[in-house]
């Protein structure tokens, strides 16, 4: 996996843990007084006794197992004051647990104590290891559930179809598994689901993308990095639509770009990235949710060009990650706007020149061009690109000319890659003043210069390679 795509899903997760913390916030009532109901209090003892605690479970370095504390003696005997337990502060039912990073180790089986809390609104169980056990169909008995969070949690077998008994779920997370099978098309009566998430499991089948666009709540959809093969039907093009903040259809075997896309005005989150989608970018995809979207990755597929005029700078006006990155893009270099903080684009055949406009993105943090057929010389505004830039990657292209004389002072730059370019004439010596600098790469350029002294000042602070050797100049 690329450090793009990393970098992608550890902004996915930010977003997704933002988005239940909010939900967290406007749901939960903490209760003191009430006193909690003696089955339930032994229902969760019964609970936590099918498992073992194991402090290596759980990814979460924050991981704390809060059964631990759960005990009938002395003055915690009350279920209500546990940790991770929430009752009802009228009638003093369990209405949430959330036993997440719980360091939770065995299998859930269909007669867990569990399903008699069928008070239950919110159920959080994420981040535990149930030794690949399968969710028991009884799941269907907690018909009071707003929200279900299954994620990483070592969970494989079919999704139980009585999951379309739970008709109050808003939120279903499910990812991170090893689910298999297909989704059971009875989920999408489960009618007010926001957000449903499968990403990362093993769930298989051919299903219309028209089944989840029936589901009218729904705001954030992933069905990413399964094994599915998602139809775009014609049928569902004039329904009414849910509108989607959040969709990421990434590696789901798609062909083309969905049409309902069109109409999607509220996007932050768009990644149709790892599938068969060939040809050009339509035109109406460049003004699709101008005001909202965040990030847009359409990598890994066989992308050729785009449709009609590219408008500079692409018109997302608080875009914060681009990436069209390993298509097989041809024309110039389009220029997204100011706002972006990554810019990935590499492995593509893009030509021509590198617009100078490419210097208004002032928040640059990540900037990879490498790996295409991008000529001329570079804009010398390049060094304006300030503090915010970590690395620059201009690796394999037909570049030539000078590279900018000047680079500022006390910039973060961590990595910079030039080489196999035509770059030409001297190196700056202002390079020795990016004092953050991990690795630089000028190999396999024409620089006319001799071992670069500088190289003695700042070499001290590398921690990773210096590649190239400037003084085998004039090898054209
Ligand atoms: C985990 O699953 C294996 C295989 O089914 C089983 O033998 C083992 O007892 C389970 N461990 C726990 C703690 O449930
Ligand atoms: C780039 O920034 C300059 C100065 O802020 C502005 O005048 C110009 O319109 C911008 N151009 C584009 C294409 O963003
Ligand atoms: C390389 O630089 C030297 C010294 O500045 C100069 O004399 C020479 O003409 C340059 N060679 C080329 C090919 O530019």
């Amino acid at each position: 996996m690329g450090s793009s795509s990393l970098c992608i899903m550890f902004m996915r997760v930010l977003f997704l843990v933002s988005l239940s913390q909010l939900i967290v916030l406007t749901h939960s009532s903490p209760s003191i007084q009430s006193l909690c109901h003696d089955d339930e209090s032994s229902a969760l003892l019964q609970f936590k006794n099918s498992f073992s605690i194991k402090r290596s479970e759980s990814s979460d370095p924050l991981a704390c197992p809060k059964v631990a504390s759960w005990t009938l003696e002395g003055q915690n005997s009350d279920c209500c004051t546990w940790d991770g337990v929430i009752c009802d502060e009228d009638t003093g039912h369990v209405i949430e647990l959330d036993l997440s990073s719980g360091n939770l180790y065995g299998s859930i089986n269909s007669n867990s104590s569990l399903f008699h809390l069928v008070h239950l609104q919110r159920l959080n169980l994420a981040f535990n290891n149930f030794n690949y056990s399968q969710i028991p169909s009884q799941v269907g008995n907690l018909s009071r559930l707003t929200y279900l969070n299954l994620s990483s949690s070592m969970l494989s077998g079919e999704i139980p179809v009585t999951l379309m008994n739970l008709t109050k779920l808003t939120f279903l997370g499910l990812s991170s598994n090893n689910f298999q099978g297909p989704i059971p098309s009875s989920i999408v009566h489960l009618y007010n689901l926001e957000v449903l998430d499968v990403y990362n499991n093993n769930l298989n089948g051919t299903m219309e993308l028209c089944m989840f666009l029936n589901m009218k709540s729904l705001g954030m959809l992933d069905l990413s990095h399964n094994e599915l093969s998602l139809l775009i039907g014609e049928t569902c093009t004039n329904a009414t639509l849910p509108k989607f903040y959040g969709l990421d259809l990434a590696a789901c075997n798609l062909i083309e770009f969905p049409n309902f896309l069109k109409n999607q005005d509220g996007l932050q989150w768009l990644s149709l990235a790892y599938n068969n989608i060939t040809g050009h970018i339509p035109e109406w995809m460049w003004h699709i949710s101008k005001e909202s979207l965040r990030v847009m990755d359409l990598s890994f597929n066989f992308l050729t060009g785009f449709d009609g005029q590219v408008p500079i700078p692409l018109p997302w006006t608080n875009l914060a990650i681009l990436d069209l990155s390993s298509n097989q893009l041809e024309g110039s270099l389009p220029i997204p706007p100011s706002s972006t903080l990554r810019y990935n684009i590499p492995n593509n055949k893009l030509s021509g020149r590198i617009s100078q406009w490419i210097c208004n993105m002032t928040s640059i943090q990540m900037l990879d061009l490498s790996n295409n057929s991008l000529s001329g010389s570079l804009p010398q505004c390049l060094n304006k690109f300030g503090d915010s830039l970590l690395v620059l990657n201009l690796q394999k292209n037909k570049l030539e000319g000078s590279i900018p004389q000047t680079w500022a002072k006390g910039t973060q730059l961590r990595m910079i890659n030039f080489s196999e370019n035509k770059f030409q004439n001297r190196l700056p010596t202002s390079l020795a003043n990016l004092m953050m600098l991990e690795a630089i790469d000028l190999g396999v350029n024409q620089f006319n210069d001799s071992f670069p002294y500088w190289v003695g000042i700042i070499g001290h602070f590398f921690k990773q390679t210096l590649r190239g050797d400037p003084t085998t100049a004039n090898t054209t």
